[in-house]
């Protein structure tokens, strides 16, 4: 039988880690031990707290059936008292939240709730991948508009066009920033805020890495307001639960409630034992802390040796990720190429790999490469060393 994939499978590019994976196989293959900055997946493991919590709940919860699509009521009110704590923002759990399996899903899913074929969605360049998958799989067009170093990354929205401002329905922003690392000034948001209500677009907030900070607590968009916003947030990485898919969406209860009428048709929830862990991996803050420690002490190893062999490096305020700047002369590819040679063995992620093209061919990414500081703080330290090297 011929097996033809759907047009929007076939035209979809691989997903951009796959070639870094192969990379690094083939190092392995080689008998070689490379030091793995590539995909942003904690190598701590789940705090003892939370693993704890799950264990126990496997058995209390032995009779449980489908979790509710929603969440747990005591899962969203942990939810609520924890934004009530760490933003002063009062949440009602039943009308302003709702669980997720992980923040990927509800990325994914989520311009399905109001995107009709042929509207625009505005999507960050570099950014998450489901940024602009989820746009073309709701039949949506994305536009992307560049983060650069310039321009601190942040969005410059007055250089959005306004035929595509006038098909514009929705708005991803991710701060703190994946790859940069860049906190968004407070100033930003009531800026956001009042650009977004005059042209009737709807803010997605992606909040995945607000708690993986080093100088100060970066704000949610909710202490600015909430008509029309909608907040993605996990315990992927504050909490190391990638493995455990947990997080949610938060909001003007409008769109939480598109949300969740999406949701019932797509999933059947996140495994009432997970939300259990989450209940105890949100009332705990010293896992928090002691997880921002080591990614300090990484990033600290690694951002002055980059600094050494020519890189202009932003020196992030929160995130996994160093995202540099490489010596002028050499692109993305070829740094991260280089790094590859069996004698340095370092893997970074080279910057065009992380988000798409602008309409004139040109990649904000083209020159970066992302180094997510997943490897332990030796394994960086020896990291460090080699780049000298490599480059000394
Ligand atoms: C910017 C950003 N948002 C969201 C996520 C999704 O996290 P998860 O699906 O594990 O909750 C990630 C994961 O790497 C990310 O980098």
């Amino acid at each position: 039988m011929d097996i033809r994939p759907s047009k929007r499978i076939a035209s979809l590019p691989g997903y951009p880690f796959a070639e870094v994976d192969r990379m690094v196989a083939s190092l392995k293959a080689g008998g070689h031990d490379p030091i793995d900055f590539g995909v942003g997946d904690p190598t701590e493991p789940t705090p003892d707290v939370v693993r704890r919590a799950i264990q126990q709940a496997v058995d209390t919860r032995a009779r449980d059936g489908y979790p509710s699509y929603v969440g747990a009521p005591e899962f969203r009110q942990a939810v609520a008292a924890w934004y009530g704590r760490r933003f002063n923002v009062p949440l009602d759990p039943d009308r302003d939240i709702c669980a997720t399996i992980g923040a990927k899903e509800a990325v994914f899913n989520f311009p399905n709730c109001l995107i009709d074929p042929g509207d625009v969605v505005l999507c960050p360049t570099p950014g998450y991948p489901p940024y602009n998958r989820g746009t073309l799989f709701a039949g949506g067009v994305p536009y992307y508009y560049p983060l650069r170093m310039e321009d601190g990354f942040l969005p410059d929205l007055d250089a959005i066009p306004e035929d595509v401002l006038a098909r514009a329905r929705l708005i991803w922003v991710n701060y703190p920033n994946s790859p940069s690392g860049r906190v968004a000034p407070d100033g930003f948001w009531p800026g956001l805020l009042a650009w977004a209500a005059r042209h009737d677009i709807v803010v997605a907030s992606d909040e995945a890495y607000t708690e993986v900070w080093f100088d100060r607590p970066p704000r949610t968009i909710l202490e600015f307001g909430r008509d029309g916003v909608i907040v993605f947030q996990s315990l992927s990485k504050r909490s190391n639960m990638t493995c455990h898919r947990i997080g949610w969406v938060a909001g003007d209860a409008r769109i939480v409630d598109l949300f969740k009428k999406l949701k019932t048709n797509v999933d059947s929830g996140t495994a009432t034992y997970i939300q259990d862990g989450a209940v105890a991996a949100l009332s705990d803050e010293t896992h928090v802390a002691a997880m921002r420690d080591l990614y300090r002490q990484k990033r600290d190893l690694l951002v002055p040796a980059l600094r050494d062999v020519g890189c202009e490096v932003f020196t992030p305020e929160a995130t996994l990720y160093v995202w540099p700047r490489v010596p002028a002369g050499m692109d993305g590819l070829r740094f991260a190429k280089r790094l590859l040679d069996p004698a340095v063995a370092v893997v970074c992620s080279p910057g065009p790999a992380l988000g798409e093209a602008l309409p004139d061919g040109t990649h904000p990414g083209q020159r970066h490469v992302r180094f997510a500081l997943v490897p332990s703080v030796e394994k960086v330290a020896e990291a460090a060393v080699r780049i000298r090297k490599a480059f000394g």
